[in-house]
């Protein structure tokens, strides 16, 4: 019990650790037991039956751009240096690689977590919690992959995310795509122009929705009109009214949400209304 205790300790901090540690093999031993017992499903690490970790200088041969901008890439900071560790950037979401480089290549002689996120969820286990609720992007049904809104490779792990000190420091963090950029790919009719643009999207998709999962329709952050409060709220005067930009909406706020009301339909712009109503 002791000794599961400890692990869970380790656990929390196992990003830090990530950093400190040297050496492959305290890394996999790391997360294998977080893995084990933070939860009852049991993650491995990826793994290809036979194969051992030869290190990220082995892929450069053949994949030479990859390795080229991995440093600028936030998981770029996997790559622990020192003598012990083996330097296992490439490795930690490919799995080992030994057979797959003695194969040159070979068809299933390494992972690939673009058909899979479970690679991902060794060390991001919450975030697959977050895809088992309710409203959530169809991921672990294999409809899109966490690479449709994230970087493994290059600068900002977050698609157009801010860049990290350590990243700007080792010279990556490149102009990506803006956050909301990424959502446009597949939602491209929330990109516009709108003649009544709604300055809320400007603060990003993420301010009313969850990507990841929500136990809200439509993946919204709030059910009702908390999520519009947010940045609408106004200091109340007159007991029993609700002002809202000036408007008295003590009977409206009763017919429903703020969008689902008849008023302000239109959240993401609109090309006909002010108040976003069509
Ligand atoms: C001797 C050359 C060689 C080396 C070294 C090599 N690869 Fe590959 N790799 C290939 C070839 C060839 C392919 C298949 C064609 C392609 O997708 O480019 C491939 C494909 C892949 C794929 C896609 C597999 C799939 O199923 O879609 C991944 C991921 C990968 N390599 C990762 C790595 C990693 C990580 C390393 C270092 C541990 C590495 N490779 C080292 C030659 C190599
Ligand atoms: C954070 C996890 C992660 C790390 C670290 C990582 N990769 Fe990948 N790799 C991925 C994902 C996810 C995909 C699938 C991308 C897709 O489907 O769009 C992928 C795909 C690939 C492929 C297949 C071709 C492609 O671009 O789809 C190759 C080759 C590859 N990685 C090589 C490498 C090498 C070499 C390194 C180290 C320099 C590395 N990877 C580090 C997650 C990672
Ligand atoms: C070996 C462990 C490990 C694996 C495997 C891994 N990550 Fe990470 N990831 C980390 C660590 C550590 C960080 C840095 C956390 C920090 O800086 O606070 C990170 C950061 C991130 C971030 C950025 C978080 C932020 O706030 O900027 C995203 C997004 C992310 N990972 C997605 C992925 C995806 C997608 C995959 C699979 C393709 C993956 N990770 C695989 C350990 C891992
Ligand atoms: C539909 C787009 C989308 C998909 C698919 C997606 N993410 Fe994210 N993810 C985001 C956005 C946007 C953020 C930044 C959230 C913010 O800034 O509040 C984020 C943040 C993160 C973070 C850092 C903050 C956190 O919530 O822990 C991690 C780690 C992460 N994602 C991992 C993953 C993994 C692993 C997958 C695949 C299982 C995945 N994401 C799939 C859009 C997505
Ligand atoms: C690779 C394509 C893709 C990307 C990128 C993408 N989405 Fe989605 N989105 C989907 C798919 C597919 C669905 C599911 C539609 C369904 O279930 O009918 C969806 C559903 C949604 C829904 C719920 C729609 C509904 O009718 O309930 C919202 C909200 C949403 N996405 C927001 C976002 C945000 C915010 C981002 C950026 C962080 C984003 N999406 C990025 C493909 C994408
Ligand atoms: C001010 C809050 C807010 C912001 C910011 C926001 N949304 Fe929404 N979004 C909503 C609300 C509220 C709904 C539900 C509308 C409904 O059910 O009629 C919704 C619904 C959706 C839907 C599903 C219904 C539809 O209209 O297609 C998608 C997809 C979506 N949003 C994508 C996005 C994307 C992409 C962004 C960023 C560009 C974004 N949203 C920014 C509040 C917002
Ligand atoms: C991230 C902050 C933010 C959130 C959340 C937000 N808004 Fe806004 N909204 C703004 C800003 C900023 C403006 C433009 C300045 C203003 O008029 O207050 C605006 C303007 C509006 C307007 C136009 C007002 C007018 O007549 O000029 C309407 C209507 C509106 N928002 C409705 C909503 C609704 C409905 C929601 C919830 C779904 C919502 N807002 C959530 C920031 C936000």
């Amino acid at each position: 019990m002791r000794h599961s205790k400890l692990i869970d300790r380790f656990c929390e901090n196992r990003e830090r650790i990530l950093w400190c540690t040297g050496g492959i093999a305290s890394l996999t031993v790391i997360l294998l037991s977080c893995t084990t017992t933070t939860t009852r499903t049991i993650l491995a690490p990826p793994s290809i039956p036979g194969a051992t970790y030869v290190g990220s200088s082995e892929c450069a041969t053949c994949h030479e751009d990859i390795t080229r901008d991995f440093p600028t890439a936030t998981h770029a900071r996997l790559k622990a240096p020192g003598e012990n560790a083996k330097d296992a950037g490439c490795e930690s979401c490919h799995g080992p690689g030994s057979l797959h480089v003695t194969s040159g290549g070979g068809a299933h002689t390494i992972v690939n977590p673009g058909k899979s996120p479970n690679a991902c969820f060794q060390c991001h286990l919450e975030v697959r919690s977050r895809f088992e609720l309710p409203y959530h992007h169809p991921v672990l049904e294999g409809k899109m992959g966490c690479s449709s809104c994230h970087n493994p490779h290059k600068g900002s792990a977050v698609k157009g995310g801010e860049t990290s000190g350590m990243q700007s420091v080792v010279g990556g963090g490149t102009a990506l795509l803006s956050q909301n950029e990424t959502c446009f790919q597949c939602h491209t009719d929330k990109r516009g122009p709108f003649v009544f643009e709604h300055e809320a999207l400007r603060e990003g998709c993420v301010v009313c929705h969850s990507p990841h999962g929500s136990v809200n329709q439509r993946m919204l952050n709030e059910r009702n009109q908390t999520l519009c409060l947010k940045c609408h709220f106004q200091q109340q005067t007159v007991p029993g009214q609700i002002f809202i930009a000036d408007v008295d909406h003590s009977n409206f706020l009763q017919r429903g949400t703020c969008w689902s009301a008849g008023c302000h339909e239109e959240v993401h712009g609109s090309q006909v209304s002010g108040a976003l109503r069509f």
